[in-house]
């Protein structure tokens, strides 16, 4: 097989199937349903709407591994009287409770109440697990579905809705470029080599705006092999040592920007950094990892070109590990 057929493949079996695509969207379908019912009838508080938040909705989500868990993101966009920052513990724990009722049936312990959201564990069929995150609306950003969304770390005033339209309008840039490379595909690739990046794993949103940002400069090539090259060769020119940051929903020279050691600014908050926690450390790791890529992108390219298929694939695992060879193989 060719290793444009091999990525055919490769980037066929990373993503989720239709099937559990399918069933995971009729048990989300159901549970924000019964949620609004459940938060209604109770009235402490107003959910406005339940937003669809994350790889699912962005179709940037990976298949189950041992490095990735299948996972749905849902904001509750809550609103009104008491849905206050200072009063997450609350909104947790109210929307645990709503959440136990409309599923009786359940053990207790597979609504796990975490920092920043409420997970609910379904151990049969696809062992989904669906993260409930409440969101306090907030509309100073003048973006739809704005709000404040508490992660691991602390709040973020964002809006996932514009996160998924961030990406959306990007995947539609990509098709007018002839052959397989979308948008949404490439961050799928960036974020398997980045699972496998141990302790300098970064978090999804990081992998999508760095690809947008390698896109910008060079857009994609007709062919894998070299659009992930330019990825890797964009990284490294950058050496992230400028901000990372996007207009579409602000005009960078006129907003106040985050700043830190390394700058790569949510494109709905630019006082959003999400590497505020990098050090001088963190960015010489990750670059070494992104030099490793690279070189192997090129070993990989000069193989093939010699008709080296087997030499081609084993520099591909060095950037995808050995399933890169496993997952493209012909059935
Ligand atoms: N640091 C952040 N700043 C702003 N918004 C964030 C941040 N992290 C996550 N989000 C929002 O929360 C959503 C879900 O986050 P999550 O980390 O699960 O990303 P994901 O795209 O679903 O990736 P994965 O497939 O790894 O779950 C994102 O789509 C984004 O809208
Ligand atoms: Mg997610």
């Amino acid at each position: 097989m060719t290793i444009k057929g091999r990525f055919d493949r490769f980037t066929r079996q990373i993503r989720p199937t239709e099937d559990h695509i399918d069933e995971a969207n009729r048990q989300v379908k159901y549970m924000i349903e019964r949620l609004h019912d459940k938060v209604a009838e109770d009235g402490s508080f107003v959910l406005e709407k339940t937003l669809r938040a994350g790889s699912n909705a962005k179709f940037t989500s990976l298949r189950k591994t041992a490095e990735n868990r299948f996972d749905v993101d849902l904001g509750a966009y809550y609103s009104g009287e008491g849905a206050t920052k200072e009063r997450l513990d609350t909104l947790l724990d109210f929307t645990r409770a709503k959440l136990i009722e409309i599923y009786p049936q359940k053990e207790k312990e597979d609504f796990i109440k975490l920092q920043s959201a409420v997970r609910v564990r379904f151990t049969s069929g696809i062992k989904l697990w669906v993260d409930v995150a409440p969101i306090v609306r907030d509309d100073s950003l003048g973006i739809t579905n704005g709000g404040h969304i508490p992660r691991d770390d602390g709040w973020r005033l964002t809006s996932v809705t514009a996160h998924n339209d961030f990406i959306a309008k990007r995947t539609e840039e990509s098709k007018k470029v002839s052959g397989p490379v979308r948008f949404n595909r490439l961050v799928r690739l960036v974020k398997w080599w980045n699972n496998l990046q141990g302790p300098l794993l970064q978090p999804a949103i990081f992998c999508e705006l760095i690809t947008a940002a390698a896109v910008r400069d060079t857009g994609v090539t007709p062919e894998w092999q070299t659009s992930l090259r330019q990825v890797f060769t964009f990284l490294r020119k950058h050496g992230l040592k400028e901000p990372i940051v996007f207009n579409d929903y602000y005009d960078p020279k006129k907003v106040q920007t985050a700043t830190g050691t390394a700058v790569v600014i949510d494109s709905v908050n630019p006082k959003n950094n999400v590497t505020a926690l990098w050090t001088n450390q963190t960015r010489e790791e990750f670059l070494e990892r992104v030099q490793d890529a690279y070189d192997a992108t090129v070993a990989a390219w000069s193989a093939e070109r010699d008709g080296d298929e087997d030499e081609a694939v084993e520099h591909w695992c060095e950037v995808f590990g050995p399933a890169f060879r496993t997952l493209s193989e012909e059935e």
